[in-house]
């Protein structure tokens, strides 16, 4: 299982092993870490699970799906070219390392 970071906007870090499979999103519910809401359950219709990738693991996952992209501009916080949902990002060996960055607030 990889070990990713999740940073909140407080600069705590978190670094969890992340089951293969998994979502981000489902990463930081799992191990009670604040800063992602995930109020849909990670069907991509809430915005509530907005985080920062790490730059240098951007090319290591899949881009950007319409409905995300859409989704995005409902995020309360800024979105910027790292930005996705934590929701429709799923953990992989490659994402070994990973820091995710969490937002000001997702509300
Ligand atoms: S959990 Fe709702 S969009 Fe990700």
């Amino acid at each position: 299982m990889p070990k990713i970071t999740l940073i909140q906007h407080s600069g705590e870090s978190y670094t969890v092993e992340a089951a293969d499979g998994a979502t981000v999103m489902e990463v930081a519910i799992d191990n009670d870490i604040d800063g992602i809401i995930g109020e849909c359950g990670g069907c991509c219709s809430c915005a509530t699970c907005h985080c920062y990738i790490d730059p240098a693991f951007l090319d290591k996952i899949p881009p950007r799906g319409d409905l995300e992209t859409e989704m995005l501009e409902f995020a309360s916080s800024e979105a910027k070219v790292n930005s996705r949902l934590a929701c429709q990002v799923e953990i992989t060996d490659e994402l070994e390392g990973m820091v995710v960055i969490l937002p000001e607030t997702q509300l």
